[in-house]
């Protein structure tokens, strides 16, 4: 019988996630679909009851619903919780299970294209608290690296890092950015500066010393102003792609019971949908 996994969300249009099971499914030959469905808020319910009967063996959950299939869900494990949302549904015996991937999905990428980064890191620098940064902190967390967490509204990085921690964080603003930037080994973008060609205009990339990892969860523009003027300066960087690509594994392991590969083949085909 084929396997089928799907991606809900609302639009769906833009997901890329179709391409790349897609592309693992063809490279192991599975007999299985994923397909994205379009499932309006009020659908979501009736979704889920397709789901216990049994229709999918899971699949991912996109905007606006990371939030609202917890109350759907049969079980929710304590990292999604976490994170505070759900990205992964597993169906299995009529009941739903949720997880969230994107924390293993940054430690993927990182893992991949810097290898042994989180060694001896003495301090992450993360830029933003949004629903972004919670997986990047959690991630960081289960490595037990210090972390700077800097926010525009300080408030709001205040309150993550008490529910996040509130060991293990120093919360400012990013008017700190400059007297924290010698410190850090390692820099996190998760705010959407840099999708537009944005960049931090106060951030004088010349205070980060040699060897400091530069990345960013933003992945359109594949190369942000950040990741730009960072690589102008000798620093290493790791771009938002592989973060996605790498979600994307333990979901397409637990329905379809193979674990696939990241490969410079997968990257290029959804490189090639990216604007440039
Ligand atoms: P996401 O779910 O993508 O993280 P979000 O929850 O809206 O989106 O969070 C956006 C993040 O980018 C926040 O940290 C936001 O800072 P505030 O908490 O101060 O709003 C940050 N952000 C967005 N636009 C910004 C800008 N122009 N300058 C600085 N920070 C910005």
């Amino acid at each position: 019988m084929t396997t089928k996994a799907f991606v809900i969300g609302h639009p769906i249009a833009h997901s890329r996630s179709p391409l790349i099971h897609g592309t693992w499914l063809a490279e192991h030959g599975i007999d299985g679909t994923y397909e994205a469905i379009d499932v309006p808020p009020d659908a979501l319910e009736s979704f889920f009851e397709r789901l216990r009967g049994g229709e999918f063996a899971g699949g991912n959950v996109t905007i606006p619903h990371k939030q609202a299939v917890f109350a759907l869900c049969d079980s929710v494990d304590e990292l999604a919780r976490k994170i505070g949302a759900v990205n992964t549904l597993v169906a299995r015996d009529g009941k739903v299970h949720g997880t969230n991937t994107d924390y293993l999905g940054f430690l993927g990428n990182l893992d991949a294209k810097a290898p042994g980064w989180s060694d001896r890191l003495d301090c992450a620098l993360v830029l933003g608290a949004g629903g972004a940064a919670r997986a990047v902190l959690v991630a960081l967390q289960s490595r037990n690296i210090p972390i700077v967490l800097l926010n525009r509204t300080r408030e709001t990085g205040d309150r993550l890092a008490s529910e996040l921690g509130p060991e293990g964080f120093t919360v400012g603003t990013l008017e700190n950015i400059n007297a924290s930037a010698p410190h850090a080994g390692l820099v996190v973008n998760t705010t959407s500066i840099g999708m537009h060609g944005t960049r931090f205009d106060q951030f004088d990339i010349s205070l980060l010393r040699p060897g400091t990892l530069v990345t960013d969860i933003v992945y359109s523009p594949l190369e942000t102003p950040l990741l730009a003027d960072a690589r102008a300066r000798g620093l290493p960087t790791v771009d938002g792609l592989g973060m996605l690509l790498h979600q994307a594994v333990p979901g397409f392991a637990a329905w379809f019971g193979v674990q696939p590969t990241v490969t410079p083949d997968l990257r290029a085909r959804i490189e090639a949908t990216l604007d440039h």
